[in-house]
């Protein structure tokens, strides 16, 4: 009995101490560098709260930020993986811009071969991203998205059509996000996939159903993450996939069909597809190092899938938590009212593209919203070049993770006096200057966002159609503070946001 108790106690402790040390063993490696860091816990790191599901990514770097207020930089882990924490904007400037060329990827894994759709932008590296950034950028010019305002005007008309329906049907309590996220799927599938979705009317929209699938913020999805970004070989080790198989096998079908329909019947439409379908058929010239790359239909519905995913949530967040502030702040609402209507005077309906541009305090509006709640709470990228941070003895290696701090940067009263107040003046033209690197919304650098200019006339129009009719306020069910959802990706209102809208 006795020898049976003191060979099950001895297991246990080798068992604990081996994942201690297997746990713990890279804990050293910022001490050894002499960078000032956070202390970790024992597997989380300093990221528990958020891998808990507690808290969301931003707000977790948030605490981490604001215990650090001298520093410049600070070394964290991500459970084992040492990653640096940039604080000082000048610093941030210099990660994104300046020395762009030591830092030019992500680090988010992916895997071509078994998922071709994961072959996109977001996450191509090197020169691979940079050819086909070179290629995808004219796609994103204002004068094609001056192309696609018909396109855009049409959804919004949906959604007018949708509201006048069901407001006379008696419903007056809408949840925003999920009105909203209806209205950007059917941009993105008129505008990248072209297809017309009306995801507001057909309830069992496909698109939409698949737009949820990829989009999905359970635990599981979450935990699924966590394994991809931090345990990459398990994750290739169990075969997990990045998306369901069904999705891709969705997406693949929908741009091959679209592509097939369009060559065999001449179809000529003013959508992305189109714009890349005609780079596909310009000559492809090969660089020095022969790293050109093909636009072949596998990588034009990665391209299009990726504006699908990196498009429609976040400019559908964005929407609702503004019309959420217009509710909050009526004076603000009536004031963008009153912007509308005097441009509507002058440029008549519908807002054609220089209307849409000159709504100069609307789109303060919009900046204040992705201030206060930035779709994407934290930029990431990965060391590609050895690097020597400037003026200091500290070199970052190759390979090292950095993280921006985006949604801490935004709540800091150096940069933006009572942060949590809902003010658009801040961002009025002839409002202060703050620092270049303070407000990150769409990133920075050779890999900002490539849909900003799109997004921003999508957002302005959908808002200047939207309150044009109505008018919204807060409903019993809706709370002023928003609370994010923490297993969320992108910023998301926890249990949605609930409004009153009323017909003007
Ligand atoms: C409110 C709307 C949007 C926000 C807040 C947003 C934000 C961002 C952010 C923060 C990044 C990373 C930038 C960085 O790492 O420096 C990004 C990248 C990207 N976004 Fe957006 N985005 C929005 C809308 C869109 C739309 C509408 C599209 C496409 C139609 C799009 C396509 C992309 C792509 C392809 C990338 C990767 C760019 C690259 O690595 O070269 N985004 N976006």
């Amino acid at each position: 009995m006795f020898p049976a108790v003191v060979i099950i106690v001895t297991c246990c402790t080798a068992i604990v101490l081996f994942l201690y040390k297997y746990t713990t063993y890279s804990y050293k490696y910022w001490k050894k560098k002499s960078v000032i860091s956070a202390t970790p816990v024992p597997f989380f790191g300093n990221i528990k709260d958020h891998v808990m599901l507690k808290m969301t990514q931003g707000e977790c770097l948030k605490n981490i930020y604001n215990d650090f207020p001298n520093e410049k930089f600070v070394g964290i882990y991500q459970l084992q993986k040492p990653t640096l924490l940039l604080r000082d904007p000048e610093i941030i400037r210099q990660f994104l811009v300046k020395s762009f060329t030591h830092f030019t990827d992500r680090g988010f894994l992916y895997d071509g071969h078994r998922e071709p759709l994961t072959k996109h932008l977001v996450n191509l590296e090197g020169d691979t991203w940079k050819m086909l950034r070179q290629k995808l950028t004219p796609t994103f010019s204002s004068g094609k998205i001056k192309n696609m305002l018909g396109l855009l005007q049409g959804c919004g008309v949906q959604l007018i059509n949708y509201m006048e329906a069901a407001i006379e049907s008696g419903k007056s309590e809408f949840e925003m996000r999920d009105l909203t996220a209806k209205f950007t799927t059917d941009v993105i599938g008129t505008c990248a996939f072209g297809i017309e979705c009306n995801s507001l009317r057909d309830t069992q929209s496909e698109f939409r159903r698949m737009g949820c699938a990829v989009l999905n913020s359970s635990a599981s999805s979450a935990l699924s993450k966590i394994v991809r970004v931090f345990f990459p070989k398990l994750f290739k080790a169990l075969k997990l996939r990045t998306f369901p198989f069904e999705v891709q096998q969705f997406f693949l079908g929908v741009v091959k069909q679209t592509i097939d329909f369009r060559k065999t019947n001449r179809v000529l439409r003013n959508d992305f597809i189109q714009l890349l379908l005609e780079i596909k058929d310009q000559k492809q010239p090969k660089n020095a190092d022969d790293t050109a790359v093909e636009l072949t239909e596998e990588l034009i519905a990665a391209q299009v899938f990726v504006f699908f995913l990196a498009g429609f949530e976040t400019s559908s967040t964005t929407l609702s938590f503004c019309l959420h502030e217009m509710a909050v702040n009526q004076e603000i609402q009536s004031r963008v009212y009153n912007e509308i209507n005097e441009t509507a005077d002058k440029y008549g309906l519908p807002l054609s593209y220089e209307a849409i541009s000159s709504m100069d305090y609307l789109e303060q509006c919009l900046k204040e919203t992705m201030r206060k709640y930035p779709p994407v709470q934290a930029l990431s990228r990965v060391c590609t070049k050895p690097y020597r941070m400037p003026g200091m003895d500290v070199d970052v290696d190759v390979g090292t993770a950095v993280l921006i701090p985006v949604y801490a940067i935004h709540h800091d009263p150096r940069y933006y006096a009572e942060p949590d107040t809902f003010d658009p003046e801040r961002f009025a033209r002839d409002g202060s200057a703050r620092p270049a690197g303070t407000y990150l919304p769409f990133g920075d650098g050779p890999r900002i966002c490539i849909g900003m200019r799109f997004a921003m006339v999508e957002m302005k129009l959908a808002l200047a159609q939207f309150l044009h009719s109505y008018s919204v306020s807060l409903s019993d069910k809706s709370c002023a503070r928003i609370e994010f959802e923490p297993a969320s990706f992108l910023s998301c209102p926890k249990g949605g946001i609930w409004l009153n809208v009323a017909k003007r």
